[in-house]
């Protein structure tokens, strides 16, 4: 494919919104998966606080993410297709903060600007099915998969072991790849307009750039 042909991609009606979505955020997955805050914290480099922060931060973005997930099941029946019980991350964070914080981590959780923006942008703007689907592609679909690389290089590098990371564990696994093509075949099939698709790709491109902005926040806090 020439660079002017996937250019093209995220706007051909005739492709699978799921496809539409991977090669639409392609060079933005591969600008998140390269910022220095992650590539520090994989290869070793920081602190198991700096893993902690990292939790904190998703934290405060699920509880926005599965907040007005909520709200849209209460008044839109598509949205059931797609806001699943089995990807539901908040209560594992939270067995996780309360493993690495103890008991009063809510007072000492320390929620980032990039943070709050991105809670503050799920809450004013990602409350249409379109646009939710877009951010819930970026999250969800990416804990599937590079999610599963972060749990084994934190318990490599950090000493955790399974308490501590159990945001990484869907109820899928280990039937992971499956259950990611079972999603993105539930995303093909929401009866989308061609408008409402392509808001999907440029606000999932929206919500790449909120997480980039999180880690540099974490970057700031946890390296030079
Ligand atoms: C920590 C570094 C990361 C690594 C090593 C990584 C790795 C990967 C890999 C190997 C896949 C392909 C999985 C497959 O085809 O089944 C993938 C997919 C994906 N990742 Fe990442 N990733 C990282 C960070 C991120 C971040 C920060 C985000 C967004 C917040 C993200 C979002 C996604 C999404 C949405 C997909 C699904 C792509 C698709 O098939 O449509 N990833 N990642």
């Amino acid at each position: 494919m020439t660079v002017a042909d996937a250019a093209r991609v995220p706007c051909d009606p005739d492709l699978p919104l799921s496809v539409r979505l991977r090669t639409g955020t392609r060079a933005d997955h591969e600008a998140a998966e390269r910022s220095a805050f992650v590539e520090h914290l994989l290869s070793g480099a920081l602190t198991r606080d700096a893993y902690v922060d990292l939790a904190v931060q998703q934290h405060a973005v699920y509880t926005a993410l599965e907040e007005v997930g909520d709200a849209l099941l209460a008044t839109t029946p598509d949205a059931s297709a797609v806001v699943l019980e089995d990807l539901r991350r908040l209560p594992s964070i939270e067995d996780d903060l309360a493993f690495l914080l103890g008991a009063d981590w809510p007072a000492r959780a320390r929620v980032l600007p990039a943070t709050a923006r991105y809670a503050a942008h799920l809450r004013e703007h990602a409350t249409t099915l379109p646009r939710w689907v877009a951010h819930a592609y970026t999250r969800y679909l990416g804990d599937l998969s590079g999610g599963q690389v972060v749990h084994r290089m934190m318990q490599r590098h950090y000493g955790l072991g399974e308490q501590g990371l159990s945001f990484y564990r869907f109820a899928a696994a280990p039937r992971v790849t499956p259950f990611k093509d079972e999603y993105r075949d539930r995303l093909d099939a929401l009866p989308l307009t061609e408008e409402q698709r392509r808001e999907v790709v440029d606000e999932a491109r929206r919500a790449f750039a909120l997480n980039r902005g999180v880690f540099a926040d974490l970057g700031a806090v946890h390296h030079p």
